[in-house]
């Protein structure tokens, strides 16, 4: 049995500016539900001017386990925290926070998250010794980091303002090469995975036209963008013949060690849960 004291403090929040579209309550009440535990997942809009504020609270008041961050707190987030981990700092950025001895600790699972959706969707997909990924804002780097982490051997950057791309080879490290969007289709020769972080291929994200035919024939093409959920550049790639992997099982994914951390149970990614979050975006759940 647990104590009321322990109830009272079952609780998580995402935090984000602005939070209203955020489906993190849906996945994790859908496992709290699951699990039959009597906690709650609450989403907290913070400005930016108040974030600091709400971090202190956090420590001070012991209202919550813990959370997630999200746009635009996540480089704070890092740097308020008392004890990030090495993924978090390197990245510079968290969106997974717990309260453990009176300290805030942080860490980053997006690259948990696509690297165990693609483990999950297309098993051996790290076989692949070249990745080429397009974009360099925030999602780019926990990917990179991700890869870089997995072993691949080679990973492109290619990104319209190539000085983004270049920050990210020095952060990462010899194994990531920057690049202009002029090499991709020179990049895409013999590579095993090509990963869209741009908002290329998004309803209203503008788009794009790559020939993957380069690309070896095994090669598995995915995007983070999951709205909708195969994206242009997904159909197109799956149209010339390619394996593809949507982006909607990283989101679904990155949630799990946070979960874990606040609840004490590590959740199951199913199709269960897939299918209620495609209903949601569908407007019908
Ligand atoms: P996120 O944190 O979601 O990755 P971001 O930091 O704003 O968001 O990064 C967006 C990425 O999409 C960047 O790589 C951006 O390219 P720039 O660095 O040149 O801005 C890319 N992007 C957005 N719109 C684009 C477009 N129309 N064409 C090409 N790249 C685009």
């Amino acid at each position: 049995m647990r104590d009321s004291r322990e109830t009272l403090t079952m609780k998580a929040f995402v935090a984000g500016y602005p939070i209203a579209h955020s489906r993190s309550p849906l996945i994790h009440g859908f496992w709290l539900k699951t699990f039959g535990l009597d906690g709650s997942y609450e989403k907290e809009e913070v400005p930016p001017a108040a974030f600091a504020d709400f971090i202190t609270a956090l420590k001070a008041e012991g209202r919550y386990r813990g959370g997630n961050v999200t746009i635009p707190h996540k480089e704070l987030a890092f740097a308020l925290a008392d004890a990030p981990d090495a993924l978090a700092e390197e990245l510079g950025a968290a969106n997974t926070l717990w309260m453990e001895d009176g300290r805030l600790n942080a860490t980053n699972t997006d690259g948990y998250g696509f690297l165990s959706n693609l483990d999950e969707r297309h098993p051996h997909w790290d076989r692949a010794e070249r990745a080429v990924v397009l974009g360099a804002g925030g999602a780019s780097r926990a990917i990179i980091q991700a890869l870089r982490d997995r072993g691949i051997s080679e990973i492109h950057v290619v990104n319209r303002t190539y000085s983004r791309a270049q920050e990210l080879a020095d952060r990462f490290g010899p194994k990531i090469h920057a690049h202009r969007w002029d090499a991709l289709h020179e990049l895409l020769q013999d590579a095993g995975l090509f990963v869209n972080t741009t908002s290329l291929g998004m309803e209203h994200g503008g788009n794009t036209e790559i020939d993957f035919r380069p690309l070896s024939n095994d090669a598995v093409v995915t995007d983070i963008v999951y709205t909708p959920l195969v994206t242009p550049i997904l159909a197109k790639a799956r149209e010339q013949g390619f394996a593809i992997v949507d982006g909607l099982g990283m989101l679904l994914h990155q949630a799990v060690p946070g979960f874990e951390k606040w609840f004490g149970v590590r959740p199951v990614v199913d199709d269960e849960l897939r299918s209620m979050v495609i209903a949601d975006m569908a407007g019908k759940a």
